[in-house]
């Protein structure tokens, strides 16, 4: 069990920058996701956490104690790789204890601790085989029990399931859950899933082109995105984003999207810092374009413009002057393209940002 802390961590891949100023603690016991597109830094950070990468500067400390100059040997941090490599002339017994063959235990201690990692993956009956004998999910299993064996401080995990098939994704995403609540060992798990991250993490680390975007519990970062990346990273389908006007002062404002006559009063107190006059960038959730068949009040007409129908629900494209907005509705709620329907926003689920740098305009609420 360890507490891992990053602080001010650059890295420099020769003139390349891949890891800007990276800030960060994982407290003991925690499960942290890094989540971010291919290329942002996530294997860097990972590797560097571990040893197997040097920082250019800043300090790595796990316990307290800056380690960013010690050998990966000397940290006591287990490696889980996308690529699991097993070793083929081994059976799982002998790949699980491998780790353990130069920590002088005994024969019983030494089994005692394969069978015990092996229980909790459910693969006690597999340890007899050779990997060429296992589906994908179990040659997984054994590499997550090969780097549990020896009670490492902590557990970094990098996409270790990315190369599985959808469904037995799902299956490990549990069953990694399960292992940590069993084991409850500091881990670090890096994934461009967002699915993964959400279902995962105790808080993800959203990262972008080396930089840390931000920290949060899994519903933080859904509901309070804190700038607009983050907004359409998170979340299926993306975010609406709408260059909008703000007009009024006190009460009610209006919300003018697309440039269309008239628009959607949003009570003063859900804009947080964005002011009245200004355009903003309006983000709104599909689930939050709420659609009806008849007119209504605060609703605008709006012609649907395309239907994704997704089995359990609908994704509805309508068109409010330049601006497409999707709204996620019950399936079969339109019933075809060009029908005509009523549009409003739900103003307690809109999030406002400033469109130079992107930043969210939230109040302190
Ligand atoms: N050993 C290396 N030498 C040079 N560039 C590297 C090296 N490793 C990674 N990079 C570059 O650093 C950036 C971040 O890579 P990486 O940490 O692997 O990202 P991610 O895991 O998020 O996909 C990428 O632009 C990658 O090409
Ligand atoms: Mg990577």
């Amino acid at each position: 069990m360890a507490r891992i802390e990053l602080k001010n961590v650059q890295k420099f891949f020769g003139a390349l920058q891949v890891i800007k100023d990276m800030n960060l603690t994982i407290d003991d016991g925690e499960f942290v996701v890094m989540l971010g597109q291919s290329g942002c830094g996530k294997t860097t950070t990972l590797r560097a956490i571990a040893g197997l990468e040097t920082v250019s500067s800043g300090e790595i400390l796990i316990d307290g104690t800056a380690v960013q100059d010690k050998k990966a040997a000397d940290r006591d941090i287990a490696f889980v790789f996308q690529s699991f490599s097993l070793y083929p002339h081994m059976t799982v017994y002998e790949n699980i204890a491998f780790p353990l063959r130069a920590v002088g235990m005994s024969n019983a201690e030494r089994d005692k601790a394969v069978e015990d990692v092996a229980g909790v993956l459910r693969i006690s009956n597999l340890l007899k085989r050779r990997p060429s004998a296992l589906s994908g999910g179990d040659m997984q299993r054994v590499a997550i029990g090969r780097a549990l064996v020896r009670r490492p401080k902590a557990l970094l995990m990098d996409e270790p399931i990315g190369a599985l098939d959808a469904k037995l994704r799902e299956e490990m995403r549990a069953e990694i859950k399960r292992l940590h609540i069993a084991r409850g060992s500091t881990s670090v798990y890096v994934t461009h899933d967002q699915i993964e991250a959400m279902s995962l993490a105790d808080r993800i680390v959203i990262m972008h082109d080396g930089v840390l975007q931000q920290i949060g519990a899994p519903e933080d970062v859904y509901l309070r995105p804190a700038n607009l990346f983050v907004a359409q990273f998170v979340g299926s389908p993306v975010m609406n984003v709408a260059d909008v006007t703000l007009v009024g002062d006190g009460g009610d404002v209006t919300v003018t999207v697309g440039g269309t006559d008239g628009g959607f009063a949003f009570p003063d107190h859900v804009l947080g810092n964005a002011r009245t006059g200004a355009v903003v960038s309006l983000g709104i959730r599909p689930e939050a374009v709420l659609l009806s068949h008849e007119k209504a009040d605060g609703y605008m007409e709006v012609a649907s413009t395309n239907i994704e129908p997704l089995g359990s629900h609908d994704i509805v494209d309508v068109r409010l002057g330049s601006q497409v907005l999707r709204a996620r509705t019950e399936s079969g709620f339109v019933a075809g393209e060009g029908q005509t329907v009523w549009v409003t926003l739900d103003p307690a689920q809109a999030h406002f940002f400033d469109p130079t740098s992107g930043m969210s305009l939230r109040g302190p609420n």
